[in-house]
């Protein structure tokens, strides 16, 4: 930074460039404290060839080494993807109510979001609603908050849930990914795919009636289906609960319908066809 920079210039350079980071989806610390790396002493250079010392002892035979130093504890190794779906699986089997399955996934270190994210996003709204939305994961928001669907998509969701005679205290809301991925980038398959028995789960104990899948990753995740969402949003389907089965229909995601307007008359269909569902 030019050093020619008053305080206040300086203060406005780096609150700019936070915001700049911000944007790039830079917004994760990865260590709980900050490090001055210019205060640290400078680690001292390698010499460009080893002390002869070094290399005869590595060049002897094994058991006329001189002792080695104990190695660091090793860090613990995380599960492979397939054991981490298997133990999702079991661990969502095992939760008998909605409160033992949140209980459950605080404590589940299968994955790997749960690292960068602040915290849990269990469900908002009410469990014993007749309608279940289901959105993707969490964005910056609902990660502070710990609520599904609170920021700008959320609040498109209230009045969209509005213009039908809906609100939280009638619906219940959750996503696939209950921990926001870093930058707010999609869940990967894999990451999807680790958080689906507890998705499933939750809604076998809530119970809904009426499914309702936002955005394609959501629908494609639970619906089974691989065309795109335009392709396949209003049309009604088969949801398997476990306990069983129910009316299932995908819709656009709120973000998408925030960056692209014009398919809010899509939308509107999908939610009269909703309102209709329920009064039928
Ligand atoms: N988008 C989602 O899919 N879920 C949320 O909770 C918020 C935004």
């Amino acid at each position: 930074m030019n050093a020619t920079l008053d305080k206040a210039s300086r203060d406005t350079a780096a609150a700019e460039l936070l915001a700049f980071y911000a944007e790039a989806g830079v917004d994760a610390m990865l260590d709980e404290t900050p490090h001055n790396r210019f205060g640290e002493p400078a680690a001292e250079a390698a010499p460009a060839v080893r002390p002869k010392s070094q290399v005869s002892d590595e060049r002897r035979p094994a058991r006329h080494r001189a002792p080695q130093p104990s190695a660091a504890p090793a860090a613990p190794v995380p599960p492979s993807p397939d054991e981490a779906v298997m133990a999702a699986r079991e661990a969502a089997r095992s939760a008998a109510t909605l409160d033992d399955l949140r209980a459950i996934l605080m404590r589940f270190e299968g994955c790997t979001l749960k690292a960068s994210a602040r915290q849990l996003v269990f469900a908002d709204g009410n469990p014993e609603g007749r309608v279940m939305f289901v959105g993707e994961a969490p964005g910056a928001e609902e990660d502070r908050e710990g609520l599904p669907f609170v920021g700008r998509s959320g609040k498109l969701l209230d009045q969209m849930l509005k213009a039908i005679g809906l609100d939280r205290t009638g619906v219940y809301i959750a996503n696939i990914v209950p921990w926001r991925p870093p930058g707010n980038r999609t869940p990967t398959p894999q990451e999807m795919a680790i958080c689906l028995p507890f998705i499933l789960r939750q809604i076998e104990l809530a119970d809904p009636d009426i499914l309702v899948c936002m955005g394609g990753p959501s629908s494609q995740t639970l619906l089974g289906f691989k065309e795109g969402i335009r392709r396949m949003r209003g049309n009604w389907m088969t949801f398997h609960t476990g306990k069983r089965e129910i009316r299932a229909l995908p819709t656009f995601h709120p973000a998408y319908l925030l960056r692209t307007p014009l398919e809010k008359r899509f939308a509107w269909r999908d939610f009269l066809a909703i309102r209709k569902a329920l009064d039928a």
